[in-house]
């Protein structure tokens, strides 16, 4: 088995609840600063209980050169945070960005957006 064996995208039952949306916006941030905007749910909100929650969402770029780099990972309390979030980043410099997101009950959902 591999990481990606686990991973489940667009293709997946139930995507419309779990995949990361990840949206560029370039100097929407305040003072003109570029913002990755990432939300589970958008279009059908996810629950958010104790009980079937979205516990995390985590980002990562792919640099010009191809390197990878971890971003930054939001934690959410369930029922009082939605996986809802915004990174500010240096967009110019990257490629790509990839989003995680972590369901208690459905696992790890991933999506990319390439710039
Ligand atoms: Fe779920």
């Amino acid at each position: 088995m591999q990481f990606k064996d686990i991973l489940k995208s667009v293709e997946s039952e139930g995507k419309e609840k779990h995949v990361p949306v990840i949206e560029i916006g370039k100097g929407k941030g305040e003072g003109g600063v570029d913002i990755v905007h990432v939300v589970v749910g958008k279009e059908t909100p996810h629950p958010n209980t104790v009980e079937h929650h979205i516990a995390w969402i985590e980002l990562f770029g792919v640099k010009k050169d191809g390197q990878v780099i971890n971003l930054g990972r939001a934690v959410f309390a369930p029922a009082y945070t939605s996986p809802n979030v915004r990174f500010q980043v240096p967009v110019a410099e990257f490629k790509a960005f990839c989003a995680i997101a972590y369901c208690n009950i459905h696992g790890v959902w991933e999506n990319c957006l390439e710039v």
